[in-house]
């Protein structure tokens, strides 16, 4: 006896067929039990089999629940002054130099208290969980010294708490010099070492966080500095990611790949090398469109260079305050299409499996088959075509959470 028969619908299980990407399976139904997916077949063949409940959904689509791989959910304040700033023509690397930017986000988080931050927190995440958000990754590295990112760790865990969503939590060990420190070489190792001796094993000894991020730019970290973090980072049992080539060509996708990282995220600047790297080491390309949109960048991801190397793409929101203020899912898949010119399929895949693979959790989540967790989404459309397709489309009409509607 099941507990539940989702019946009368159409699936995109995300199990590629030759000439279906998507595994599209028309007219279907899928058992569920103690939350997991156990069958998914043809509606009539399933309609013989016992369940505690059965919920027909007259037509719609299901999807696997959104997974939303890149997101700095937790901190204080807004930076729309420089959504202002921006439109009077700075930069995004004039305002980190003058003082803004994620310094100045570092400054309201410190300023928070652990309640302003989780309530705010925990609006952004109730956004993106009405968009089909049903796992979600969570970097710090708005705190910059060890107790202010175990804080932020912390809080993401508190949020996820109690609600149906699974929250992925990651140590952004290198995002920004803490302002205190100087910009000279030796407050810069100074620091570098800390994170390396000190924040990245106590992180790793709370179990705060699956992974570990740096920021690879002129105005961030050198190869060199991501390097010691992720040997670090690696060292104390946690698998790497990077932001990397975002506004420049630092080599990062192949750092990120020589170090066998999850993901390398960003990637407008990426090159051939780079590409092949990340295709060797299996590394996830995770696209940002939200923060190249924010920009205004002219400099699009390589993602003919990605398809020929074939480097799983996956997109998300990067919801941040800074560079990408985007609380809809289905907005960075059309943004995808309609920016960098991915498919329909494509950006379908970048929020469900291929999301899935950059945490590391493809055996988990991210598709609709046997054996996985039952997060799934129903949408109330007739084309599948349509998640990438509307500007600022309403959530799916259920979203249900290991089985149940949520
Ligand atoms: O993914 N690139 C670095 N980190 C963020 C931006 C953070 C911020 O500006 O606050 C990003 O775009
Ligand atoms: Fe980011």
């Amino acid at each position: 006896m099941w507990d539940r028969l989702l019946t009368d619908c159409h699936v995109a299980t995300l199990v590629p067929q030759p000439g279906n990407p998507l595994g599209a399976f028309p007219n279907a139904a899928i058992g569920i039990a103690d939350g997991r997916i156990v069958r998914v077949g043809k509606r009539a063949e399933l309609a013989g089999f016992r369940a505690k409940e059965v919920t027909a959904l007259g037509g719609a689509w299901v999807t696997p629940g959104l997974v939303d791989c890149h997101t700095h959910l937790v901190f204080g304040g807004t930076r729309a002054n420089e959504h202002a700033m921006r439109r009077a023509g700075a930069s995004y690397e004039e305002i980190a130099k003058a003082g803004g930017g994620i310094a100045s986000t570092v400054a309201a988080t410190k300023a928070a208290s652990t309640d302003e931050l989780r309530d705010s927190a925990r609006r952004r995440l109730h956004a993106l969980m009405a968009g089909g958000v049903t796992t979600i990754e969570i970097k710090s590295g708005y705190g910059l010294d060890t107790a202010a990112e175990i804080r932020l760790l912390n809080t993401a865990k508190a949020i996820g708490r109690d609600e149906p969503v699974r929250i992925v939590p990651t140590l952004l060990a290198l995002h920004a010099l803490p302002p205190e420190a100087l910009q000279n070489a030796e407050d810069r190792n100074a620091y570098v070492k800390m994170v390396a001796e000190e924040m990245i094993p106590a992180v790793a000894k709370l179990g705060l966080a699956t992974s570990a991020d740096a920021f690879c730019e002129t105005i961030a970290f050198t190869p060199q500095e991501v390097e010691r973090i992720f040997t670090a980072a690696r060292a104390n049992g946690l698998p790497v990611r990077l932001h990397a080539e975002q506004l420049s060509n630092q080599n990062g996708a192949a750092l990120a790949a020589k170090y066998k990282a999850l993901s390398a995220d960003h990637l407008e600047h990426l090159d051939a090398a780079g590409a092949k790297a990340m295709a060797a080491a299996g590394t996830v390309a995770v696209l940002l469109p939200g923060a190249y949109y924010a920009l205004n960048e002219k400099k699009k991801p390589p993602v003919q260079l990605l398809r020929d190397h074939a480097v799983p793409i996956a997109i998300a929101t990067d919801c941040n305050p800074g560079t990408s203020p985007l609380l809809s899912p289905t907005l960075a898949m059309n943004m995808a299409c309609t920016l960098f010119g991915l498919t329909p399929e494509e950006a379908i895949t970048g929020m469900t499996i291929n999301a899935a693979r950059a945490l590391g959790l493809a055996h988990d989540i991210g598709s609709v088959e046997a054996g996985k967790a039952a997060d799934l989404a129903v949408w109330r459309i007739a084309d599948i075509a349509e998640l990438g397709y509307w500007i600022g489309m309403p959530g799916p009409e259920r979203r249900i959470f290991a089985g149940v509607d949520a």
